[in-house]
């Protein structure tokens, strides 16, 4: 049998030994979210001393401010982002234009951008984290399987950190000693997020989908106030099944509590599947070498035909805002981008593929925004035009349940002036009025 410890100590480096690897132009791509490689990006930036240029490193939702986003060098490293997080919109807001957002699905993500790195010629290569290796040689990636594999398969140059705290997962995430190429041992908690209470307004939203979503159904939920409140609404739920992109504090809940048991589902009977993982360190020990979890490569969890073949899928997700037609702007404020499609568009469509599935977006009414003058007042967010340049995420086709602290409407298969009329019933009353009267001065588009 091989000696699996001499290959592992041969490949073991620090932190700025193994960012040598890097090359002039190469297309970094860091594992997505919490799987991401702390210590190796918060050096990254030093790759500049050794006179490494040209880097593009794509990343997806960073946990942390890193040196390399915050402070633009160019010449020396781009970041690509496939979904935003507050330190990337903080650097494009004051005008780092090395920052760019890359659009995409979920489904798609990872894929499309390495055939595009591929397409100019570039060497790609995966930073990620890894628990500790067995006795057979083998890592998992952790809390991510998004596209992390798909990575490994393509022959790009793998830089692991191997983190004693990170979880040891199942699923599209098993990596071999053989086909990393540098490890950098590390020893910390991998980053949570904080516990968002929900509101009397979140628990009226949950309210309404709570009462749509059968026993035995299979669910996706997106994180935040709303999602939470549903899953305390879904407690006394039973036979529920999980099949989401993203693992998160409140499916632990769900499971615990009975209300998942996965035993109603068509793909994968018993197991919860997720596609990443990011929480607390509760969902973090709960999916610790638990094989009732699979994490799956993001192409085929997220995939619409694949979610589509679930029993009774329910996708629920929030929106920013949401014009008279139905057209949902979720990922940007006007053109500035805040988020991501994520996989919004996904699990909405393959939800609707299902018998009795359901795609719910779910939004507060209003919100507080800072006028020109930078006071701030409440506006409607649902609105007769979206803001000039807003982008659309899920378009009106795609849209079915809509849902409000006023109440749930269904757009599916509703004419524009059967959407605006229902969309104005669950928009908040001091706005009701300004709304029917746009409807009223043009009766040409409805
Ligand atoms: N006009 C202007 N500003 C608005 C607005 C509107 N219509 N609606 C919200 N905002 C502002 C809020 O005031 C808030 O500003 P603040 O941070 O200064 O307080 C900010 O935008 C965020 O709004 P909030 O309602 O708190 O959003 P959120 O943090 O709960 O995130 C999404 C919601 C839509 C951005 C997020 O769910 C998302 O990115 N969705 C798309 C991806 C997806 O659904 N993936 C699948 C699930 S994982």
């Amino acid at each position: 049998m091989a000696d699996f410890n001499s290959i592992y100590e041969s490949k073991k480096k620090s932190a700025p030994e193994a960012l040598k690897l890097i090359r002039n132009g190469d297309a970094v791509m860091t594992a997505l979210g919490a799987a991401e490689p702390m210590e190796l990006l918060k050096n990254i930036h030093n790759i500049a001393d050794y006179g490494t240029k040209g880097v593009d490193i794509t990343n997806c939702l960073p946990m942390y401010e890193y040196d390399f986003i915050a402070n633009a060098k160019p010449d020396i490293i781009t970041n690509s982002a496939w979904f935003f997080s507050g330190a990337q919109r903080k650097a494009a807001k004051a005008g780092n234009m090395h920052i760019s957002y890359v659009p995409q699905h979920l489904h798609g993500a990872g894929l499309r951008r390495m055939y595009a790195m591929r397409e100019d010629g570039r060497r790609m290569v995966l930073l990620a984290s890894c628990s500790p290796m067995d006795e057979h040689g083998f890592l998992s990636l952790s809390l991510s399987a998004t596209y992390e594999r798909l990575l490994v398969d393509d022959g790009a140059t793998i830089i692991v950190e191997v983190n004693s705290q990170m979880p040891r997962t199942f699923g599209d995430v098993t990596i071999h000693i053989s086909e990393i190429d540098a490890l950098v041992e590390t020893d910390y908690a991998p980053p949570q997020l904080p516990h968002v209470p929900s509101t009397e307004n979140d628990e009226k939203i949950a309210a309404y989908v709570a009462e749509r979503i059968e026993n035995g159904s299979t669910i996706q939920l997106g994180i935040g106030g709303i999602p939470n409140a549903l899953a305390n609404g879904l407690k006394n739920h039973r036979h529920l099944g999980i099949h989401t992109e993203m693992l998160t504090d409140n499916m632990v809940d769900l499971v615990l509590c009975g209300a998942v048991d996965n035993s109603q589902k068509t793909l994968y009977k018993h197991k919860t599947i997720g596609t990443f993982a990011m929480g607390s360190q509760k969902l973090y020990d709960f999916i610790n070498n638990n094989p009732s979890v699979m994490l799956k490569n993001g192409s085929w969890v997220n995939d619409p035909a694949v979610i589509g073949q679930n029993h009774k899928m329910q996708s629920i997700n929030t929106t920013l805002e949401i014009d008279l037609f139905g057209q949902c702007a979720s990922e940007s404020i006007g053109p500035m981008q805040f988020s991501g499609s994520g996989g919004q568009v996904d699990t909405a469509v393959g939800a609707q593929r299902t018998k009795g599935g359901h795609s719910f977006i779910c939004l507060y009414s209003t919100a507080m925004v800072k006028n020109a003058q930078g006071e701030r007042g409440m506006i409607s967010k649902i609105a007769p035009m979206l803001k000039p340049g807003a982008v659309v995420t899920l378009s009106r086709n795609d849209v079915d349940y809509v849902v409000t602290e006023y109440g749930i409407v269904n757009l599916r298969g509703r004419s524009l002036k059967e959407r605006a009329e229902r969309l104005i019933s669950i928009a908040h009353p001091d706005f009701k009025d300004e709304l029917k009267f746009h409807v009223k001065k043009h009766p040409e588009i409805y």
